[in-house]
């Protein structure tokens, strides 16, 4: 089997890594990749190679997938799948046979759209934020059903806006400031809408399926580590760092998630006619023990995927592999009982402005953890290239041991200005 891996970052060199373990893939691309995957070997002993395009650029990726008689593509970020990638490869003769693993143009919604996903929600009684959507032309009903609300207030432009779309402001006069703002072209025409929503108060952890439209297999949950600074400081970033499995998502909480969430999803999408082959990504909130749903996305999570991957025993290109003729349900893919932590180290400055093309020391020192290349460059001499740059992942048979192991390999690690947060995993060693 041939696969070619849409994406650039440490999510798709954490899947590619995943992926070279399966002796049915014959050959491993990744577009447009980075300098880690290009060092990642097959078990036939080929090398995995970067493909140069921008997976938004449709007309690429096609002459990518015709060269390299690609059998399956696998969609890394939600851009190219909202973007209707699928799409365009069903009804493209000469390419209709590929497997692509991610949903269609339809299913994307889902993330592509906050408002489609809040009425997909309310739809299946799926248990999320009360909410409302209005545009530019109800800005004083919007303002009026903000006064219904308590603060902190949330609100989130509709559309894909680089994870910025969200805005949480405790003051009144400063949300109703904010929501004209967005509704004025903040973010150009993401923000033609906005969701008005309750704040939900608890603790956020991500459950991640894969599924073939009928069965799922739940892949190992994750907590992600958004703000820069220590003790959850700071400015909004990407993603810091993650670890799995999360304490406070125990048996009993992911059987509801799995009642009150993931099967009604499913069950949601035969009804809308949504064939959805892929990967789901849950951003819930455990609110006293019972998950709402946050939102979804049509893709993993990066960082989270770096700590999954360590995690998943089974044979992953076997399971994609599955998507195409619906037998998920005989697949082997299975989690291990592990812990991992993921250390993210980014650029000083990130995720403000920051300098890129230092060079990167210690990569061949680190021999107890993964890791994953987020933001680098270069062949021969790794430079960093960008806010995020290594994503350092450990597995152990403890929290405290994983935590310990990623924090030493890390240390092995240097580039001018390297910053990271030392308190990953923490919050939760007394959970
Ligand atoms: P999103 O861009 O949808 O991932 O939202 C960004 C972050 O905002 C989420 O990860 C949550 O931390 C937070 N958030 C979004 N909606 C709510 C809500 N209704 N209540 C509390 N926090 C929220
Ligand atoms: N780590 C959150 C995300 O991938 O959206």
């Amino acid at each position: 089997m041939k696969i070619l891996v849409l994406g650039s970052g440490g999510r798709e060199h954490a899947l590619a890594w995943k992926l070279v373990q399966s002796p049915s893939v014959e050959d491993l691309f990744v577009a447009p990749g980075n300098p880690g995957t290009a060092a990642l070997t097959l078990t036939n002993g080929k090398h995995v190679a970067n493909v140069a395009l921008s997976p938004t650029y449709f007309p690429a990726v096609r002459s990518a997938l015709l060269q390299y008689h690609i059998d399956m593509l696998v969609v890394g970020p939600e851009e190219p799948l909202v973007k209707g990638i699928k799409d365009f490869c069903l009804h493209d003769p000469a390419l209709s046979n590929i497997l692509v693993v991610g949903p269609g143009s339809d299913g994307a919604r889902l993330e592509g759209s906050k408002d489609y996903a809040k009425g997909f929600m309310s739809s299946y009684n799926i248990p999320t934020a009360l909410y409302q959507t209005f545009d530019a032309d109800h800005y004083r009903e919007a303002c009026r059903f903000l006064e219904t609300m308590h603060s902190p207030y949330v609100l989130k432009a509709d559309g894909l806006a680089a994870g910025k779309g969200v805005l949480i402001e405790t003051d009144l006069p400063q949300a109703r400031e904010h929501l004209k703002e967005i509704l004025d072209g903040k973010f150009g025409a993401a923000g033609n809408k906005v969701v008005v929503e309750e704040f939900l108060d608890g603790i956020e952890v991500s459950v991640f399926i894969i599924t073939d439209g009928i069965h799922y297999k739940i892949l190992p949950e994750a907590k992600d580590y958004k703000k820069i600074g220590e003790h959850d400081s700071g400015l909004n970033t990407g993603g810091m760092g993650a670890v799995s499995p999360v304490p406070f998502a125990g048996n009993q909480f992911m059987k509801k998630v799995e009642e009150r969430i993931i099967r009604p999803t499913l069950s949601g999408l035969q009804k809308v006619g949504c064939d959805y082959r892929g990967f789901i990504f849950f951003g819930l909130m455990n609110c006293a023990g019972d998950p709402y749903l946050i939102e979804y996305n049509v893709r993993m999570g990066d960082p989270e995927t770096e700590s999954i991957v360590m995690r998943l025993q089974g044979d992953l290109a076997a399971a994609c592999t599955a998507l195409k003729n619906r037998s998920l349900d005989k697949t082997d893919l299975t989690v291990n009982s592990d812990h991992s932590v993921t250390v993210v180290t980014v650029s000083g400055g990130y995720p403000g402005s920051y300098e890129k093309g230092y060079d990167i020391e210690g990569l061949d020192r680190v021999r107890d953890a993964t890791v994953f290349h987020m933001g680098t460059a270069g062949e021969q001499k790794i430079k960093t290239a960008g806010g995020r740059v290594l994503a350092v992942s450990a597995l152990a048979s403890t929290s405290e041991q994983a935590r310990e192991k990623a924090y030493r390999e890390l240390s092995r690690l240097s580039f001018r200005d390297m910053y990271y947060r030392k308190d990953i995993g923490e919050d939760l060693m007394n959970m």
